[in-house]
């Protein structure tokens, strides 16, 4: 994933391009860079590093005549993260310049077939080739060549471009990557996100897939890949500036994390009647398309796939549907049997993730009914499922997710306890009992995050420790798993996620004094087992932290016990990872690292 931003219109054009990709750095940050358009010349300023380092680059006053402009923050796919393979990209006569996020899949033939034409490439990435391909097309008008572009390119991209020859034309194209316009007064942005120009104006509009966008100062033109005139739908963007910022915390994934309570209690908002049952109507699925569902398939990466498990035990236990979770990388390609009583559930906050996406395209191409689980209003997961449903957490910047994941988790018990109440599979009264439980979840979740100095105290003794297992049984396994991933990604350590009850078949032998193990139990049907469990790890010279209920006597196995307050299984994985984030968190931060941005990683992948 990478940021796009561009600009045209009166204002100075890096004092919009520059902060605009700082918005857009949790996208990807290995390189960084801008190209403007004077008329007569076009400067390209890039270098490897972070939005901080290309401003070094900068020399305000001799880039002040730009008439628009364009830049990137790269997550590298092709070609290292170096200056060299930064973006924007140029043609041999740096008439062209490109910046583009995604992945052109038939880039080496086109490149190639320039090649032979006599074009000479700089870098080592699939997007050079788009500038090329447009200065081979001679005197064609730009939004008309990127058009033959994107008939051409194969796979996933959005693009901004311009040429020097139109220096008051900025042209975008999406097919898969996201990208939005903004409308000023006088003035018009380009973006992978919103942010990006939200200081400026609040107008946008959505470019669909295929379609080719033509920015003036003045117009906003769409057109679809045949050149025909496309409306522009406008929408007010309704959420604040501020809610993408950080707040007064120290890092976005503490905000985050102490937001849970608000995003909790707004994913559940309107979506519980007076009785105490389940409203999805918002999924305008007729009730008889539900009862005739056999199986139930939930499909997901990472976080979101901790939420697939969790989920499994939910439409499992409440709905009696048989659920397959599968890692959605995994999903075609093990020629899963589906069918039009099939029910495929895709959840991904961003609802861009590459790998969700084909999987529930490939569902959908077996005629199973598709609900799509997505953060991201009108996000690709979102308009490609018949139906969706969405988290309402609000922007997400950490690159770790955290509300996001809460919120997934209350959203699929929603659907499980949905689904449930469609099949006449559970009984209203237990339904009202569950939902009028979910409806204290966000106080809970408050009550945790005061505990966080306390977590904090305890992770100070970890600093070092380089080996972890989050160990849990049947709802507590994928808080567990959360967990460890949290670790991971965050803290640079090796956390390993395990089922409690499979840790004697083989990981046992890892267990040793020095080793932190992490215990969660809330899940009342199994406390008893995972706690023995726990025993056998203490007896291998384990440090024991326990993740228990308020008031549950745990006996002494325990080197550490953190609080959750108590609440009916399943419910509970919502309290008990919070901890763990905690956890993660202070474990990384006295490390030294930053959270935001984990080395390595992107807040949403695009590339299979
Ligand atoms: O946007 P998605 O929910 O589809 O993202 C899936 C994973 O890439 C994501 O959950 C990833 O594992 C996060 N970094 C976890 O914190």
């Amino acid at each position: 994933m990478c940021g796009i931003v561009g600009y045209v219109g009166p204002r100075p054009v890096i004092d919009v391009l520059v902060p605009g990709l700082a918005h857009l750095e949790y996208r990807g940050y290995d390189s960084a860079g801008i190209a403007l358009n004077h008329g007569n010349s076009l400067s390209v300023l890039k270098r490897a590093g972070r939005i901080a380092d290309l401003r070094l680059l900068i020399d305000q006053e001799s880039l002040d005549d730009a008439i628009s402009g364009i830049g990137h923050t790269r997550w590298a796919t092709h070609g290292a993260p170096n200056s060299g393979n930064a973006h924007p990209h140029v043609d041999c006569d740096r008439g062209v310049a490109v910046v583009h996020n995604g992945i052109i899949e038939n880039w080496a033939v086109l490149k190639e077939k320039l090649i032979g034409a006599g074009h000479e490439f700089e870098s080592d990435t699939d997007s050079e080739v788009v500038a090329h391909m447009i200065e081979d097309m001679g005197d064609v008008p730009l939004a008309e060549a990127v058009r033959r572009v994107m008939n051409q390119a194969e796979g996933a991209l959005a693009l901004a471009v311009m040429r020097r020859s139109e220096p008051d034309v900025l042209v975008g194209a999406r097919r898969g990557s996201p990208l939005v316009v903004g409308r000023g007064d006088g003035e018009n942005f380009l973006a992978s996100d919103i942010p990006a120009f939200l200081e400026h104006t609040r107008e946008m509009v959505v470019v669909d897939d295929d379609r080719v966008v033509e920015l003036r100062a003045d117009s906003v033109s769409l057109t679809d890949l045949e050149g025909n005139a496309i409306e522009p739908v406008q929408h007010k963007v309704d959420w604040n500036f501020e809610a993408a910022e950080r707040d007064g915390y120290p890092t976005f994934m503490l905000k985050e994390i102490y937001e849970q309570p608000h995003a909790i209690a707004d994913t559940l908002a309107g979506r519980v009647s007076p009785t105490g049952q389940v409203v999805l109507d918002e999924l305008e699925i007729d009730g008889r398309m539900l009862r005739a569902i056999d199986k139930v398939f939930v499909v997901a990466c990472g976080t979101s796939y901790h939420a697939a498990m969790m989920a499994k035990y939910a439409i499992e236990r409440w709905a009696r549907l048989p659920v397959e979770i599968d890692i959605a990388s995994e999903f075609r390609y093990r020629d899963p049997v589906l069918d039009s009583r099939s029910l495929v559930i895709g959840i991904s906050q961003s609802g861009e993730t590459i790998d969700t996406l084909a999987a529930v395209r490939y569902a959908r191409a077996q005629g199973s009914l598709v609900i799509g689980v997505s953060n991201v209003v009108e996000s690709a997961l979102a308009r490609e499922a018949d139906a969706v449903l969405y988290t309402r957490a609000g922007p997400e910047i950490g690159v770790a997710a955290t509300k996001t994941f809460t919120t997934q988790l209350v959203a699929m018990q929603l659907l499980g306890l949905y689904l449930a109440q469609v099949r006449g599979a559970v009984d209203p009264g237990a339904v009202e009992v569950l939902v009028t439980e979910m409806l204290r979840l966000p106080d809970q979740v408050e009550s945790v995050l005061s505990t966080s100095d306390a977590i904090e105290k305890l992770s100070r003794d970890w600093t070092d420790t380089r080996d972890y297992f989050f160990l849990g049984r049947s709802g507590d396994f994928p808080v567990a798993m959360e967990g460890a991933l949290k670790l991971k990604e965050i803290a640079y350590v090796r956390a390993e996620g395990y089922a409690a009850g499979e840790m004697k078949h083989g990981p046992i032998a890892l267990i040793e004094e020095g080793v932190v193990v992490v215990g969660v139990v809330t899940d009342s049907h199994v406390r008893t087992k995972t706690l023995s469990n726990m025993e056998e790890m203490k007896a291998r010279g384990g440090t024991i932290v326990l993740v228990a209920e308020e008031g549950d006597d745990v006996g002494n196995v325990a080197d550490h016990v953190i609080r959750v307050p108590a609440g009916p299984d399943l419910l509970c994985t919502v309290t008990a990872v919070v901890p763990l984030q905690l956890l993660a968190y202070h474990i990384a931060t006295a490390r030294g690292m930053d959270v935001d941005k984990p080395r390595n990683l992107a807040k949403t992948v695009t590339v299979e």
